[in-house]
């Protein structure tokens, strides 16, 4: 946790808008999620904010890594450069998992080489994986339910229970190998009700792959989707654990490898953004504020993550509902609408906690404004 006096004086030595990032944070929440979930591998989920800061300090820790495009995979691999030939590859294989189910073909040939894991959810990409990058090892994305998920990827994602077995069938003729199975039960779940079904569909599938003769696989990727504390309806990480250990050791023998793709959780309370107010009118009685970073950049996730960040002033004093708009010529640029804040003036600066995931990771250059300034603490 950063003091606000800190926030305020890195905003004063390096401008804003400002994000800033909390390495210690990020080893509480690593260690956290390790602690309570010990027999299940972490492998961060980079898209959720791919600084190589923060992949390095993961990496020290020991986790593994979920990426979901070329370049994530080499932001990944520039922490192993130096290995030996052969310790390179085993660590590939064993600790990063290629999690885009639908993948370019160029990425594939690119790919190849590294003899990685990879997702699928259909047919089509099995020749393609077949084609362009035999050498990779398969796991099958299955879709489950995403019911309350703050972000849903099932209708995007994962192959229908009734088709999975056929998948991995269809596969193994093909002269791949599928490992196992992974699911995403939504990002940002606090139903943790769909672990417990998806866990349960993923038994079926090994069962029935099973009873069809398919018996090599060997993993369950349990996705990601664990909340982040980002207010207090959220039931705290060890009773999430708790479910998903009992239903995992009931389900799984010893011998069945569990992986997860966490990436909210590690990052969004390592995040802060601090940025200052440009300008400030009265709107049909209302104030309204304009700060210098807005829904293009660190507040992208308003948008794309379907997220709130409250926004909050240094400044003490009574306070009143205002708007908070960024500083872009489009009317999409709204933060908020309705934000409990004290009178501020121009060049004051204000902050918002928890920002650390789907936030800077998706801020773009729109009307020439570009993302904030990255300032990395307890590195
Ligand atoms: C395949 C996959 N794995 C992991 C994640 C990370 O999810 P979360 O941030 O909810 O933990 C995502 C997010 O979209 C994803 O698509």
């Amino acid at each position: 946790m950063i003091a606000k006096p800190l926030l305020q004086k890195l905003a004063k030595k390096h401008g804003s808008p400002l994000f800033v990032i909390d390495h210690d944070e990020l080893r509480k929440n690593y260690r956290q999620f390790r602690k309570y979930l010990p027999r299940v591998q972490v492998y961060f989920a980079v898209k959720a904010n791919s600084d190589p800061a923060i992949v390095r300090t993961l990496f020290k820790e020991g986790s593994s890594f979920d990426v979901a495009s070329m370049p994530e995979f080499m932001i990944v691999h520039e922490n192993i450069k130096n290995l030996p030939a052969k310790q390179r590859q085993d660590w590939i294989w064993d600790k990063i998992i290629y999690a885009n189910p639908t993948k370019p073909v160029e990425t594939l040939e690119e790919l190849n080489q590294y003899k990685p894991l990879v997702t699928f959810d259909n047919f089509e990409e099995i020749n393609k994986i077949k084609r362009h990058a035999p050498n990779a090892g398969l796991v099958l994305r299955l879709q489950v339910p995403n019911t309350g998920a703050m972000v849903e990827l099932s209708s995007k994602f994962g192959a229908a229970p009734g088709e999975a077995v056929d998948m991995i069938l269809a596969a193994d003729k093909a002269g791949l190998v599928v490992e196992g199975i992974s699911f995403h039960v939504g990002s940002q779940t606090t139903n943790f009700q769909n672990y417990v079904q998806a866990l349960s569909l993923t038994a079926g599938i090994f069962k029935e792959a099973q009873d069809r003769g398919y018996t090599k696989m060997n993993l369950v990727d349990i996705g990601g989707g664990f909340p982040a504390p980002y207010d207090a309806t959220v039931r705290p990480f060890r009773e999430l654990a708790k479910v998903i250990n009992t239903e995992v050791e009931r389900l799984f023998p010893k011998n069945i490898q569990i992986l997860a793709e966490p990436g909210r959780f590690l990052v969004a309370s390592a995040g802060y953004a601090v940025s200052k107010v440009i300008g400030k009118a009265v709107r049909g009685g209302k104030k309204c504020y304009y700060i210098n970073d807005g829904v293009y950049h660190t507040y992208s996730g308003v948008i794309f993550d379907h997220c709130k960040y409250p926004i909050k002033a240094f400044k003490k004093g009574p306070t009143e509902i205002c708007s908070v708009f960024g500083p872009t010529c489009d009317a999409l640029d709204v933060v908020s609408m309705a934000e409990n804040l004290p009178d501020l003036e121009r060049d004051d600066f204000v902050y918002s906690e928890n920002i650390g995931a789907y936030s800077h990771a998706s801020a773009t250059y729109f009307n020439g404004f570009p993302p904030a300034t990255v300032v990395h603490v307890n590195q």
